[in-house]
């Protein structure tokens, strides 16, 4: 039986596509094809699972790509050097540096060697402040958007609603909270945002109406956190030893699903919830770089 109250990310992530088509086809039309640019350092499996996704995505829309391996060792100076090579190539107008990077290299420094107008994931200070000033002409982190977006196409309003953000992390909860409070329309929440020094967070979690787990701990949402009818985000992507599978490792999320879906108003299914809508929020970031350096 198909549980009622899911929230179909697969499905509104491919209305997002769907709607970039027309743009795709007026930037064709004046001979700009989008060029989106991965870095990756070292092989961490995760990071080649989700850049080829994004590639794949990319080919789909007839978005150019192309990825640049370093090595796990490689040093911060040469990172930074492809990145001002990259800077510099007309060919691209989106650049994007695959996170996690190895503990020799700096992210904020990284980050910050982007340009401004090609940082499709929106991690550069300039487009974090503009963020947080609410000026729409910045790039926004693709995961907060996504997860902006899949709620409103889903027929869910954030505005008035009090949303409980579970994790403060640069690429989630710390944007998304700025992203939700904003007074604007899809946001004008009230927003609480909890972390790991959150004094009694179940009753935190209790009086959320949106609840948005994205603190990477597995399963760490449970039914009585969840207040009958609330809207449940699972952002949480955790690998967990488990003898019984392929491989010994199974992939949970940030909330204990089998348990808190029966509670929940309605609830992101993990795959398949915000995953996808990362991944169209970029290829919109993409087409708004290629719009905005060839206007
Ligand atoms: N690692 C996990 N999420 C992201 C993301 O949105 N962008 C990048 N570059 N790395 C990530």
């Amino acid at each position: 039986m198909e549980p009622g109250n899911l929230i179909n990310g697969r499905a509104i992530a491919a209305q997002v596509l769907a709607d970039l088509r027309p743009r795709l086809a007026a930037l064709r039309a004046r001979g700009v094809q989008p060029g989106l640019v991965f870095v990756r350092v070292g092989e961490d499996p995760a990071s080649r699972v989700y850049v080829g996704r994004k590639e794949k995505t990319a080919a789909e829309l007839g978005i150019r790509s192309e990825t640049h391996v370093l090595p796990e060792n490689a040093s911060e100076a040469e990172l930074l050097e492809l990145l001002d090579r990259l800077n510099r190539d007309e060919q691209w107008h989106g650049i994007l540096v695959q996170a996690p990077l190895p503990r020799q290299i700096r992210p904020e420094r990284v980050y910050a060697a982007i340009r401004p107008d090609k940082d499709v994931d929106g991690f550069h200070p300039i487009n974090m402040g503009r963020l947080l000033l609410g000026d729409p002409g910045g790039f926004r982190p693709c995961t907060p958007a996504g997860i902006q977006e899949l709620l409103v196409r889903a027929g869910i309003s954030w505005e008035g609603a009090h949303v409980v953000i579970l994790g403060r992390g640069n690429i989630v909860g710390k944007p998304l909270a700025a992203l939700l409070c904003q007074k604007a329309p899809r946001a004008n929440a009230t927003v609480t945002l909890c972390h790991s020094a959150t004094r009694d967070l179940a009753a935190h979690c209790r009086r959320a109406d949106i609840l948005v787990a994205a603190m990477g701990v597995p399963e760490f949402v449970t039914a009585d956190m969840v207040r009958p009818g609330a809207v449940v985000v699972d952002v949480g992507v955790n690998r967990v030893p488990d003898p019984g599978a392929k491989g010994g490792s199974r992939l949970v999320g940030d909330v204990a699903f089998a348990a808190v879906q029966p509670i929940a108003g309605r609830i992101t299914p993990n795959p398949g919830g915000v995953g996808p809508m990362t991944i169209a929020m970029l290829m919109q970031n993409t087409v708004q770089a290629a719009e905005q350096l060839t206007a």
